[in-house]
C-alpha cells in the first residue's frame, strides 16, 4: 500500500475541541519572506489564486515593510495591483509604521497587521525600535487603520523563547498583547517565532491571557515548526479554546531577523489533523498539497511538510 492510497485520515472526534477552525494562511508572506531567492510577481499571484481555489479564506498576501529590510516582498504594490481579489477572501498585509500603512491604503488593502516583539532584542533587530518605541510606532497605524474601517491584527513575536534572551516571561507577553489590544487591535496572534515552544508553555501563556481578561476568542496561534512541536502546540491551543490558527502552505516560512527560525506549521499537516478530528475548516487538502508541490518545484526544494510529501510523493 502506498502512502497516497491512504488518502484521508480516519475520523474520530475528541472532546473539548472547537467544531470549526479558521485557518489564517501566511504562506505568501511569512513563507516567501524567508526564501533565499525572490519569487516573481506572477508566481506569487498564481500561488495566492491557487490557495483561494483550495478553499482558504484568509490569505496574508505580503508586507509593506522597508524593501531593503525584506527584499523578497519589495514587490508588495505589484502583488496587490495584480491580485484577483475575491469577495469571500480576506487579504491582510503586514505594516510596521505609517509609511507602510500609507502604501497599503494606496494599494486598496482592507486588513492590516502590526507586528510587535515580546523581547527587547528582537524589537531592535526586527523593527529598529526599543520595546517601548515599537508601541509609539504602532499607535498611529492602528488608530488610522481603525478610523478607515480596516481590520487590524496584532502579532506578538518571541512569545515562548528568544534566540538572544532565552526564556521569555509569559507576563511580558501578556503585557505586550494587552497594549496592542488597548490600542485597538481586534485579534492577537501569538508567535513562536523560533519554534521552541512545548504544550505546557502554551497552556500557561493562554491561562495568563485569560487571567488578564483576554479570552481565547481574541487570540490566534502562530507556531513555527523548528523543533517539530507546532502541531502538538496547536492541538493544545485548540483544547484551550483558540480557534484561529496560522499556518503556511507546504510549511514554508521563517523570519530573516530571527536566527534559527524555520518554516511555519504546514497548512496540510494542520488540515490532516483537523480532518481526523472531524473539525470543519473548508480546505480541499488535495488541491492544497498540489499547490505546495507546485511551489516547491519553483523553489527548487522539496516541501518540508510531511503531509505534502505523503500525498504528492
Ligand atoms: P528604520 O530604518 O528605522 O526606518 O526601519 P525609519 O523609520 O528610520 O525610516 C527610514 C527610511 O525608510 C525613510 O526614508 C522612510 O520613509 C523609509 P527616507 O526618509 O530616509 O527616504 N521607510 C519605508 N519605506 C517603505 N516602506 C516602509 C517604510 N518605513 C520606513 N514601511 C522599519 C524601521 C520598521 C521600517 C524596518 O525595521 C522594517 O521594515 N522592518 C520589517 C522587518 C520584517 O518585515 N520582519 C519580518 C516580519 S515579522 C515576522 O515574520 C514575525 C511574524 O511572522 C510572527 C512570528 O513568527 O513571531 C509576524
Ligand atoms: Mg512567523
Amino acid at each position: 500500500m502506498t502512502a497516497r492510497s491512504v488518502g484521508l485520515p480516519t475520523v474520530t472526534a475528541a472532546a473539548d475541541l472547537p467544531a470549526s477552525v479558521q485557518i489564517w494562511e501566511v504562506g505568501a508572506r511569512d513563507g516567501l519572506q524567508n526564501e533565499a531567492s525572490i519569487v516573481d510577481v506572477a508566481t506569487k499571484l498564481e500561488f495566492l489564486d491557487r490557495l483561494a481555489d483550495a478553499g482558504l479564506r484568509i490569505l496574508e498576501a505580503t508586507s509593506f515593510v522597508h524593501p531593503r529590510w525584506v527584499p523578497q516582498l519589495a514587490d508588495a504594490e505589484q502583488v496587490l495591483a495584480g491580485l484577483r481579489r475575491r469577495q469571500d477572501v480576506t487579504y491582510p498585509v503586514l505594516v510596521p509604521n505609517e509609511r507602510g500603512l500609507d502604501r497599503a491604503l494606496a494599494a486598496g488593502v482592507r486588513h492590516v497587521a502590526v507586528f510587535a516583539s515580546a523581547t527587547e532584542t528582537f524589537a531592535t533587530r526586527n523593527l529598529n525600535r526599543t520595546l517601548d518605541e515599537q508601541f509609539a510606532m504602532f499607535e498611529p497605524v492602528v488608530g488610522r487603520a481603525r478610523a478607515e474601517g480596516l481590520g487590524v491584527r496584532g502579532y506578538v513575536s518571541m512569545c515562548f523563547g528568544d534566540p538572544w534572551e532565552g526564556a521569555v516571561d509569559p507576563a511580558a507577553v501578556v503585557s505586550v498583547g494587552r497594549q496592542l489590544l488597548d490600542m485597538g487591535c481586534s485579534q492577537l496572534s501569538l508567535g513562536d517565532t523560533i519554534g521552541v515552544a512545548t504544550p505546557g508553555q502554551v497552556e500557561t501563556l493562554l491561562a495568563g491571557f485569560t487571567a488578564a481578561e483576554v479570552g481565547p476568542d481574541r487570540l490566534a496561534v502562530h507556531f513555527h515548526d523548528t523543533y517539530g512541536q507546532a502541531l502538538s502546540n496547536t492541538l493544545t491551543a485548540l483544547r484551550c479554546g483558540v480557534n484561529t490558527v496560522d499556518s503556511s502552505a507546504g510549511g514554508l516560512g521563517g523570519c530573516p531577523y530571527a536566527e534559527s527560525a524555520t518554516g511555519n506549521l504546514a497548512t496540510e499537516d494542520l488540515v490532516w489533523m483537523l480532518d481526523g478530528l472531524g473539525i470543519a475548516h473548508g480546505v480541499d487538502l488535495d488541491a492544497l498539497a498540489a499547490t505546495s508541490a507546485w511551489m516547491a518545484e519553483r523553489l527548487g526544494r522539496p516541501s518540508p511538510s510531511r503531509v505534502v510529501r505523503a500525498l504528492t510523493g
